[in-house]
């Protein structure tokens, strides 16, 4: 029911410079991977196989990372190192990807809004490359694939959402929400604040960097006015489907790295440095 992943990929990426200046963000890599291909895998095992990558300017990188390199396959077909290139082609070859660029960085919402031309009138994913997702011993499901189950029973707005510490809420999209059908993971939004002061924040539960989102969003994100930053953001558009109640929330099974912060990257690369060991 969801074919499509969009991947908001064309920010500045400003805290890993001078890494960013000519090196996409979402190219860096945990390991031996880049950070977009960790989403486009968990993309894949949602059942999802249409990519839709909306990049900028300096973000080449990240086509020809997803194309083949013709003289590399020539050059490691038979080696010993030909394994390295297994998982990419598999995905180069059971997927499609389509570019778009934003001219502007006017913030996540003008970019997703860059992507309808990519997306069209259905329902879509979407995935930061830079919040690192990751199942745990515990839930053999990947987050995205959760949230396609949420979103079967709903059919609305999902928002992937985890606490974080009440000192951190300047950094998140924050709802406020009501329980739906006697769970504890599942919430009807009621309000969402971009970044708000931690005593202005209504709760401590953080949107972090995946959506399922219903198509009017895009007539919504065309209407809505820049917000926190000067910038036009996702959550201002999704405070308007919330009013309608068509935003769930959800808490879900699994582990998130903030790549795109220092601490997080970090973070990351030594928790799966750790499960090679
Ligand atoms: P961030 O604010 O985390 O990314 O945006 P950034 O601006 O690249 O990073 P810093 O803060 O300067 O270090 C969240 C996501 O939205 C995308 C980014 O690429 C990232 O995946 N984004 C953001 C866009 O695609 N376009 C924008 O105008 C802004």
């Amino acid at each position: 029911m969801i074919n499509k992943c969009l991947f908001p990929a064309a920010g500045y990426g400003t805290r890993f410079l001078p890494a960013t200046k000519a090196t996409p963000k979402e190219m860096l890599p945990i390991l031996t991977k880049p950070l977009i291909q960790y989403g486009v895998e968990e993309a894949v095992e949602a059942g999802i196989h249409t990519m839709a990558i909306v990049t900028g300017r300096g973000k080449r990188a990240i086509e020809d990372h997803f194309d083949t390199s013709f003289e590399l396959e020539q050059q490691i077909e038979g080696t010993s190192k030909e394994h390295l290139l297994s998982e990419i082609r598999s995905l180069i070859s059971e997927c499609t990807f389509s570019y778009t660029r934003q001219r502007e960085m006017k913030g996540l919402g003008h970019a997703i809004l860059t992507g309808e031309t990519l997306i069209g009138n259905e329902p879509f994913a979407v995935i930061l490359a830079d919040d690192l997702c990751t199942n745990t011993p515990d839930c053999a499901q990947g987050i995205l694939s959760q949230m396609i189950k949420v979103y079967e029973k709903y059919q609305c707005s999902i928002v992937a959402i985890e606490e974080v510490p009440l000192d951190q809420t300047n950094k998140y999209g924050i709802i406020a929400g009501n329980p739906v059908d006697g769970t504890d993971n599942i919430y009807r939004v009621t309000d969402m604040i971009e970044k708000p002061d931690p005593k202005e924040a209504p709760t401590n539960m953080a949107i972090i960097g995946r959506y399922i989102l219903t198509p009017d969003i895009f007539n919504i994100l065309k209407e809505t006015p820049a917000g926190k930053g000067g910038e036009i953001q996702i959550t201002d558009a999704l405070l308007e489907q919330a009013k309608q109640g068509n935003v769930i929330a959800y808490k879900f099974d699994g582990k998130r790295f903030d790549c795109g912060s220092i601490d997080g990257f970090v973070e990351a690369t030594n928790y799966f440095y750790g499960k090679t060991i």
